[in-house]
């Protein structure tokens, strides 16, 4: 009955709808930075941390919990035990490789592969029904591998992609034209690295489109020229924060806070994540990032922009760099 002893303390009930739970594997820089966020933006209920290093994952998890006065209600627990991860509704990988100086993020992919034989089907067996979102990188070698080594179904298992490299690209298309980076609808899609491309031809300042901006707001014509320089500074920005920090943990993080929420929200936003193509603009048999549908069943409709032959181009080379490392380490 309402009101009664249960229902004081709270108790779930049968039917009860189970409070949001994700579990985040690696407790690294991004990890840590990553539950921090999920908890400051409330994004869901209970945020365990699995890592091998018992001591280091357990004290991030600590260090976040004295904050939980501050935050929207939630829990953070951490443990080396990957039973913490049991039903989550969204498992999040970070743990892999840690790109070094100068290093590509291609580069990474022979550790990270090895990494994820081990992880994942013992993941699968604890949260079969989880939505599964790799981070660690090369995101989409990794996604790819990930996809057959987990058997999960591909809406369910993708990569967090350029959702990052977006953002990026937002906000330095928002500093130049001196706009609100909320009102820059332009997307990078490709490989989360080197090869990615800017979808220039179909982005959009507000209501205007970004290849018909004009001037800057240094009084520079938003030309193929500065276009170029943007798209630069985006792909080597990791680069110079490695340099100058030994890591990048802050907008990744946000970034795939921004996919949780939109995967325990139904929120149907169009994100660039990475995910298994098929007949993409002839693309298929390889994860890239492209805008994407992204809802509570994972990943949905990939969307068509309009695309320039350089584009077109630009994305197949982006699928051909991904595929080589895929097919080197034999998936
Ligand atoms: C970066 C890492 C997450 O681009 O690949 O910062």
């Amino acid at each position: 009955e309402v009101g009664g002893r249960s229902e004081l303390l709270g108790e779930s009930r049968p039917g009860d709808r189970r409070p949001s739970k994700v579990a985040i594997v690696g407790a690294g820089a991004v990890g840590s930075t990553l539950a921090y966020a999920c908890l400051l933006r409330g994004a869901a209920r209970e945020v365990v941390l699995y890592d091998l290093n018992r001591a280091k994952v357990e004290a991030e998890a600590l260090d976040i919990a004295h904050g939980i006065a501050f935050t929207p209600m939630g829990t953070v627990s951490g443990s080396d035990d990957l039973a913490i991860c049991a039903d989550a509704d969204i498992v999040i990988v970070t743990a892999g490789a840690k790109q070094k100086p100068g290093q590509s993020r291609l580069d990474l992919a022979g550790a990270t592969i090895g990494i994820m034989r081990d992880l994942l089907p013992r993941l699968v067996e604890v949260a079969p029904d989880a939505t599964y979102i790799m981070v660690a990188n090369p995101v989409d070698v990794v996604t790819y591998a990930g996809l057959k080594i987990s058997g999960v179904p591909e809406n369910r298992f993708f990569g967090s992609g350029t959702v990052l490299d977006t953002s990026r690209l937002r906000y330095l298309v928002a500093q130049q034209c001196g706009v609100a980076v909320q009102n820059v609808h332009a997307y990078i899609a490709g490989e989360h690295g080197d090869s990615e491309i800017p979808l220039w031809s179909s982005a959009m300042i507000g209501a205007v489109p970004l290849l018909q901006w004009g001037f800057t707001a240094d009084g520079r014509l938003l030309d193929e020229a500065v276009r170029a320089e943007i798209a630069e500074e985006v792909v080597t920005s990791a680069y110079s924060i490695i340099e100058g920090k030994g890591a990048t943990n802050y907008a990744v993080a946000l970034a795939v806070v921004r996919i949780i929420e939109a995967v325990l929200r139904d929120e149907r936003r169009v994100l660039s994540v990475s995910s298994l193509l098929d007949d993409y603009l002839d693309i298929s048999d390889v994860c890239l990032s492209v805008p994407t549908v992204v809802g509570q069943t994972g990943v949905g409709r990939r969307l068509v922009p309009v695309v320039t032959e350089h584009e077109r181009a630009g994305l197949q080379k982006s699928a051909e760099s991904v595929r080589a490392v895929i097919r080197q380490f034999g998936f």
